[in-house]
């Protein structure tokens, strides 16, 4: 800081402001974006908040925050970092880290942006921020597990942002996507992504209880991350949640409604080849208490996160029979 108040210049002078203690602070060079990321990060941590919605550090969300108001793009990686920033640029780092620690909204909510599965996604408060493990399935084209053939139809069950069904669309380009959500206003951010994305041919969004709006539909792959943390759950969520629709999170006293229902339904939605791939989070254990007979395959995400089961036709099959034998 003395080299630097020594080298000002009569410019830099002008540069020389008071901070709220009273004491003078050289500004002799703009902060630069890898400096402005250090800065914001050291805040989000000693503020506490929570990272769970497309980042769990405080440095990547930093990152996503001052790449975001920079006007930068990620691809630009560190090379960036040196890069200093406009007064402009520093004050809308400066309102948006204010607001997220302030009023806790997910970043993604202020950006207006999310990324997953390599797509860049609109998103705003009326759907969840995506952010499912399912991904990475999606980028591995559910290998092993899906048909051993060209895929052609697939339903997202409650679609919210469209992040599942467009991601999948992507992944095998001859299939044709059902993208069922019972929230009209999700739906219409989901209509944007497809339109955003050029996927209006191929992937389609429909207003649907479940499956109530595919009646008659078979699919190879059945896909959905619905809502599942239960009651008591609910209200010890950090206050990020709170800005999510509640639709996109409760689901019953155990957080198994929706998925009871996906389960009872499936197997007459899909081909007998075909699979289930069901996103439970922590719910995982509770779902297996419930269905002790049900061959649940939980695959390994190595990006991290899990509790993604997958069921084959047949295993469904099975539960049918068993359910029938004791009069269900
Ligand atoms: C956990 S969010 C997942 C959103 C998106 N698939 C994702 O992974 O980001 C669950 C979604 O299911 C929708 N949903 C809740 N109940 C539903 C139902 N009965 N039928 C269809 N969709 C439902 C919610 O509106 C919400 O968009």
């Amino acid at each position: 800081m003395i080299a630097m108040l020594n080298n000002l210049d009569r410019g830099d002078m002008r540069r020389l402001s008071h901070t709220a203690t009273g004491s003078v602070t050289a500004r002799t060079a703009a902060e630069t974006v890898g400096a402005a990321i250090e800065r914001c990060a050291r805040a989000l941590m000693r503020a506490h908040v929570h990272f769970g919605h497309g980042t769990d550090n405080a440095r990547d969300e930093a990152a996503e925050l001052v790449f975001f108001a920079a006007r930068l793009a990620h691809a630009q990686g560190s090379e960036a970092y040196a890069t200093p920033l406009t007064p402009r640029r520093r004050a809308r780092i400066d309102e948006l880290l204010r607001r997220r620690i302030d009023e806790r909204l997910p970043l993604a909510y202020l950006t207006h942006r999310a990324f997953f599965a390599g797509l860049t996604l609109y998103v705003d408060e009326r759907v969840l921020v995506p952010r499912s493990p399912i991904a990475e399935l999606i980028l591995r084209r559910f290998a092993p597990w899906a048909p051993a053939r060209a895929i052609r139809r697939i339903l997202d069950v409650g679609t919210g942002s469209g992040a599942i069904a467009l991601a999948s669309a992507k992944a095998f380009p001859r299939a044709r996507v059902d993208a069922v959500d019972i929230s009209a206003a999700a739906l219409a951010v989901c209509r944007r992504n497809i339109r955003r994305l050029g996927l209006s041919k191929r992937v389609t969004a429909l207003r649907s209880d479940h499956f109530a709006a595919v009646e008659g539909r078979r699919y190879d792959i059945i896909v959905s991350n619905p809502p599942y943390v239960g009651r008591a759950e609910i209200a010890k969520l950090p206050r990020e949640y709170a800005h999510e629709p509640a639709l996109g999170l409760a689901s019953g006293a155990d957080g198994l409604d929706s998925v009871r229902a996906i389960l009872s339904a499936a197997r007459q939605h899909l081909e007998d080849d075909g699979i289930l791939v069901v996103e439970v989070g922590n719910t995982e254990h509770t779902l297996m208490r419930a269905f002790p007979r049900l061959p649940f395959i939980w695959p390994m995400i190595e990006m991290g996160g899990g509790g993604v089961f997958i069921l084959r036709a047949a295993d469904l099959d099975r539960m049918g029979r068993e359910s029938k034998a004791r009069g269900g």
